[in-house]
């Protein structure tokens, strides 16, 4: 029996963080048991708002690369591959916009709040009107069944089925329409309380060492009303806490208790924590170093799943040009 096919995509902006980790590469990495997954790093998403400052978009594509396949991200069962290196994607992205109405787009709610909230950014421009068109030819152009995506997402998946269900409308039955399939997240703020941000500076990156986690977990801020070891403290309002509910899930009600009954003091249950963060990390650790220490190897693994995810594209674009009575010459 074939497998479901399951599409999704990250932007190459910076490292990743557990939080990154918890709210989807943790489902996609679970995902590859039961689907044929495609997953891409979709670098000229990026260029839609970064498009003024494109001079880390190499390194970042290289760091996303390295952050995924020691999440656990594993390129014998999956295909992990390069946007901007699958040109069909661009021409689906062509075809489909003499399709898409530009009402669909202008009243996206997502295209409105980024033009407001990223104002200095100049992003009023034709590329970024496109945002979900692009997207839709990131999932079509795979004929993708599934789309595993947070909330955000949803109107963009949204109009990636209307996209889908118009051109079939037009030119014959021709792509399925993808479903969007929610990530389960597990709620992790960031180091101070706030949400997990890299523009925060509150964040454990996939790449800290253990060391660099152990800083950080000691710098947290507790309880301020538990100064001495033996007072009384409140979980409920200690990011420590937070943290270990994620990272001590066994013990946490036992922590709690603890904490409450002034058990134990900051110092110590912050040690505790980072030892279990480092514990809960060491995987990715050890990938992360095997990777490093050939990095050919992430450039064989991309190129790799780019030149599978690129015969998938090519069949589905000469099957898109015949349907649309495009003349194709030798
Ligand atoms: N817009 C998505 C995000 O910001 C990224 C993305 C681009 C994507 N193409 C995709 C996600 C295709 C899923 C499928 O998270």
């Amino acid at each position: 029996m074939t497998r479901k096919r399951i599409m999704s995509g990250m932007r190459p902006t910076g490292s990743l963080h557990l939080g990154n980790y918890f709210g989807a590469l943790d489902n996609w990495v679970k995902l590859q048991d039961e689907y044929e997954c495609f997953f891409s790093i979709v670098d000229w998403h990026a260029l839609t708002t970064g498009y003024e400052d494109t001079a880390s978009l190499k390194d970042h594509i290289i760091d996303i690369a390295v952050d995924w396949i020691s999440a656990g991200l594993d390129p014998e069962r999956s295909t992990i591959f390069l946007q901007s290196n699958i040109k069909e994607i661009a021409e689906l992205h062509l075809l489909l916009s003499m399709t898409v109405p530009l009402s669909w787009l202008e009243r996206c709610p997502t295209y409105k709040d980024q033009l407001l909230q990223l104002r200095e950014k100049n992003i009023a421009t034709y590329g970024f009107l496109g945002y979900p068109n692009l997207q839709a030819a990131d999932i079509l152009v795979h004929k993708a069944d599934v789309v595993p995506v947070g909330e955000d997402q949803l109107p963009h998946l949204e109009l990636s089925r209307e996209i889908a269900r118009r051109f079939n409308y037009i030119y014959g039955e021709t792509f399925p329409e993808p479903q969007a399939r929610l990530n389960q997240i597990k709620l992790l703020p960031g180091l101070d309380g706030r949400k997990m941000s890299k523009s925060y500076e509150n964040t454990i990156a996939l790449s800290d060492s253990p060391d660099s986690i152990r800083e950080k977990v000691r710098q947290m801020i507790t309880d301020p009303e538990k100064i001495r070891k033996n007072d009384p403290g409140h979980p409920d309002i200690c990011s420590v806490y937070a943290f270990h509910k994620v990272f001590s899930e066994l013990q946490h009600d036992e922590i709690s208790e603890t904490c409450k009954a002034g058990g134990f003091g900051c110092v110590q249950c912050k040690k505790n924590l980072a030892e279990n963060i480092v514990h809960f990390m060491a995987p990715m650790y050890e990938r992360r170093q095997d990777l490093l220490k050939d990095t050919g190897r992430i450039y064989e693994i991309l190129t790799h799943g780019t030149r599978h995810a690129r015969k998938i594209a090519q069949d589905t674009l000469a099957q898109v040009r015949d349907r649309m009575n495009l003349l194709e010459l030798e």
